[in-house]
């Protein structure tokens, strides 16, 4: 079992990476918890047992279930439960579960303990760890959360064996995105060790950037079109096939903007290329309708907001004139 600890400035906690860490559920509470309030859908084949007196809140499946009434619903049931501050929540499934069950606790009787136990790869590489929780509004995703860490995340290589194939692909497009950002030879590295990998790299970011002042930004490489996509809508992809096409997408940005040349545009593709994800954007892309979301996205605080490459590397670039965004997605097209 590989144990990294993220050094978060209100305090650090362990992630637990392996086969069987769901287990170690009981040793990982919160000193003192009383109760747990299990968050997990239907769909999730995995129990989790936290070794005290505990209650399963089942949530509802899909995207569109990602909004301020599953987090009412939550803390009305938790309040009719009895849930107290001096018990803890588990958020046991994949990113919308763990976005959904953080929120819920950061809120409720404003803050409860969370555990994350992330059951898909994009769960686990990304999305339980570094305490942003939140939900999805009409206008675009994430737009209503707040950063609340939690006590600990055991991410359970076991759990990756049930999900379907195209999920898994899916966890993968998140896990291209660390190769960007430094992470080597992530394709050649058994999965528990190419989980922690990238565990580690994001633990870096956060302990360096809990708020998202500066650097950890650039852990939304590729990102702004992938949530692009996801709020217009009706392109069925998956969040890490949008992310797959919005790395493509930003090198060639980047390549309009003069950042960066043909062969580092290139170099993206090949290391993409090894993935069987998406390459393009779907065939009805309605250009217009992605600016707007872009124009939405939480960075863009200065006009249309990308991390993009450059000669020092990943940055944070505002202002980007809407005229070279539309074209560029013009290039991407099928
Ligand atoms: N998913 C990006 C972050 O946690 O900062």
């Amino acid at each position: 079992m590989k144990e990294i600890t993220v050094d978060a400035p209100g305090g650090a906690y362990p992630v637990l990476v392996g086969a069987g860490a769901r287990h170690r559920l009981a040793e990982v509470l919160p000193a003192g918890a009383g109760r747990a309030a299990v968050v997990t859908q239907r769909s999730i084949p995995w129990a989790v047992d936290a070794g005290i007196d505990q209650e399963v809140f089942v949530i509802d499946e899909g995207e569109q279930a990602k909004d301020l009434g599953s987090v009412e619903k939550l803390c009305r049931a938790f309040s009719r439960w009895g849930l107290t501050r001096a018990d803890v929540v588990i958020g046991a499934g994949g990113g919308m579960v763990t976005d959904v069950a953080g929120f819920a606790a950061a809120v409720y009787h404003r803050g409860v303990a969370v555990v994350h136990v992330p059951t898909t790869l994009l769960g686990q590489v990304d999305a339980a760890i570094g305490g942003k929780t939140g939900v999805n509004l009409p206008e675009g995703k994430n737009l209503v959360g707040a950063f609340w860490q939690p006590a600990a995340v055991l991410c359970d290589v076991e759990t990756l064996e049930t999900l379907p194939p195209r999920e898994y692909r899916s966890g993968l497009g998140e896990m291209a995105k660390y190769a960007f950002l430094g992470v080597e030879g992530l394709s050649d590295l058994p999965l528990d060790e190419a989980v922690a990998a990238c565990v580690t790299c994001k633990a870096g970011y956060v302990a360096a950037d809990e708020r998202e002042a500066g650097r950890r930004a650039l852990l939304n490489y590729g990102h702004t079109l992938a949530h692009a996509l996801e709020t217009v809508g009706g392109y069925d992809l998956r969040h890490g096939e949008a992310v797959a096409i919005g790395l493509r997408f930003a090198a060639r940005l980047a390549r309009r903007l003069g950042r960066i040349d043909d062969a580092s545009v290139a170099g993206h593709d090949a290391l993409l290329d090894g993935y069987d994800l998406p390459r393009r954007l779907p065939a009805d892309a309605d250009g217009e309708a992605l600016l707007t979301a872009m124009s939405r996205d939480k960075k863009a605080v200065t006009g249309l907001t990308f991390v993009l490459a450059g000669r020092r590397g990943l940055e944070v670039v505002g202002d980007v004139a809407p005229a070279a965004v539309a074209a560029t997605l013009e290039e991407l097209r099928p």
